[in-house]
């Protein structure tokens, strides 16, 4: 076995794709996602990602790295993928990413995985704990008919994308940022959210080259943004994915996130995608009972893995 340290060279992001999908051929890895993510990582960020190679071939992937959604201090999330027929590396490269990761000293290592991967139970093994789960789930367009779902909007709201409003003025963005950093805050999720600070935030979201302004939508009170959802492309066939849905407190249960979730729907359907896919925490009731009754399948779960504290080697 041979490890390099990854480049963040074309070609090897073209080999980390390859892996990734040999491993797990079940759930896309979108590369141009991955890539913008590691472009706009902050400055004090942690990221070491490696290829492993066997008999010439890559064969596996891995790293650690300051989480990517929740940069929590001293945290540290790890990732490895290896091809099926790999499978008998795997603690040779956990042992690589635990000597790698010792210098950093963390105080938490996190993992996030399929609960039908065989990472899943790896981990497991390694003594990591469920922290939580969400599900992924995808809505198919074909023969989705919105009409038992269309109530009249609350008086005074409108619903507008992102491509009609000032959004490139960063006055209109702070407001946005502001919005969507409440709301983050009330994501039924086991532990509080760590936000981006604003730059990142913009960066991550508004330079995203996934973003649609036409399929970005507010809700508006006059000029107060009260609600939110947006979808971005996909490199999935056919597909569009979600971001983050969401009204504030006091607008909530009068049809907002319903009507937004439409729009958005609509706007799918024109812009030629079939399929919608979401993400949502298994404690989120609220938004499962809107995505359940539009109609969204859920896929296997996603586990949110935590060593905690982190065993020191001996010696
Ligand atoms: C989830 C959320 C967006 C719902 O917004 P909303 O505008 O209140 O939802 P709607 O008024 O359109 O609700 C439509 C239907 O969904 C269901 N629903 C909404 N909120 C619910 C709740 N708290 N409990 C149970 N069912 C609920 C109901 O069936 C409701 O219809 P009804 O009011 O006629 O009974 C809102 O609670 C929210 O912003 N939560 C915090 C952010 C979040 O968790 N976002 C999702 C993560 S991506």
């Amino acid at each position: 076995m041979h490890i390099h340290p990854f480049d963040f060279s074309e070609a090897h992001y073209r080999v980390y794709a390859a892996v990734r999908e040999a491993a797990h051929p079940e759930v896309l890895l979108d590369i141009a996602v991955l890539k913008h993510l590691d472009q706009t990582r902050a400055q004090s960020d942690v990221l070491e990602r490696f290829l492993v190679e066997q008999g010439g071939q890559a064969v596996g992937v891995m790293e650690f790295a300051t989480p990517y959604y929740d940069p929590k201090p001293g945290a540290l999330e790890v990732r490895y993928h290896l091809r099926p027929e790999a499978h008998s590396l795997e603690d040779a490269v956990w042992g690589f990413l635990m000597e790698r990761l010792a210098p950093h000293s963390p105080k938490e290592l996190l993992a996030q995985v399929r609960e039908d991967w065989p990472e899943y139970r790896y981990l497991l093994a390694q003594g990591f704990a469920e922290v939580e789960r969400r599900w992924e789930s995808v809505l198919d367009l074909h023969g989705f008919d919105p009409a038992p779902f269309e109530r009249p909007l609350p008086p005074e709201m409108a619903l507008r994308p992102l491509s009609e409003l000032p959004w490139q003025e960063e006055g209109f963005q702070r407001a946005l940022y502001a919005l969507e950093t409440s709301l983050l805050q009330d994501v039924p999720s086991t532990e509080p959210i760590n936000l981006w600070p604003f730059e990142v935030w913009q960066e991550r979201t508004l330079n995203d080259p996934n973003l649609l302004p036409e399929g970005y939508f507010l809700a508006l009170q006059g000029e107060q943004m009260v609600g939110v959802t947006m979808l971005f492309k996909s490199s999935r066939p056919q597909t569009l994915r979600t971001g983050l849905t969401g009204v504030l407190r006091s607008h909530r249960r009068r049809g907002l996130a319903l009507a937004l979730k439409l729009r958005a729907l609509e706007f799918a359907r024109r812009y030629g995608a079939r399929y919608i896919r979401t993400a949502n925490h298994q404690i989120n009731r609220p938004m499962l009972a809107i995505n359940e009754a539009l109609g969204f399948i859920k896929e296997p779960a996603t586990v949110l893995l935590r060593l905690n504290p982190v065993r020191q080697k001996p010696g």
